[in-house]
């Protein structure tokens, strides 16, 4: 069954692990580490029978989030667990009076904006040629409470 928790630094291996599966310019265990621990951090990771099957994160700076990444394993997708951290993410927003919640992503990445879609976020920006490997502008939706 699937469980949302809180990160915690025990989780970290298995979130780096993740991240090189995902990702073609994944962060290091360390940056991750560092990010994670951060005193402005808010991390979730997604639980199947135990074991790490995604993860999300944002920064709050006051009443602001900004998204670091959200990931989740790809023999486990298209069951609810994106929509079940981006929920989180949003949950927080709530409890905690954030104003929004914004976040980028490449223009070809319709799985994850149509997940954002969903939850509300809107379009609001590009930034052109943002990505490398391949080159590719970045979509910039935001979330209002
Ligand atoms: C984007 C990602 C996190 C979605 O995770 P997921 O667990 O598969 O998503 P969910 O099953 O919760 O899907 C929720 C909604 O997202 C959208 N969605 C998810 N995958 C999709 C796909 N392949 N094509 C189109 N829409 C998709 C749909 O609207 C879906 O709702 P539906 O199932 O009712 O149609 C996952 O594909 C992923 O990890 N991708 C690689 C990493 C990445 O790109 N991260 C985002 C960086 S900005």
């Amino acid at each position: 069954m699937l469980r949302i928790e809180r990160m915690t630094a025990a989780r970290i291996d298995a979130v780096a692990a993740l991240e090189q599966s995902c990702f073609v310019h994944p962060w290091s265990r360390q940056s991750l580490e560092d990010t994670i621990s951060g005193k402005n951090a808010v991390f979730f990771a997604a639980l199947e029978d135990g074991e790490v099957i995604g993860y999300a994160g944002m920064e709050v700076i006051v009443d602001e989030a900004y998204v670091f990444n959200i990931a989740v394993d790809e023999r486990y997708r298209r069951r609810g667990t994106g929509y079940a951290l981006v929920r989180e993410l949003i949950t927080y927003g709530k409890k905690y009076g954030l104003c929004f919640i914004t976040l980028e992503v490449r223009e070809s990445n319709v799985p994850a904006m149509s997940l954002y879609e969903k939850l509300g976020f809107i379009k609001v920006g590009e930034r052109k040629e943002y990505y490398s490997d391949p080159t590719e502008s970045a979509v910039l939706m935001t979330k209002y409470f």
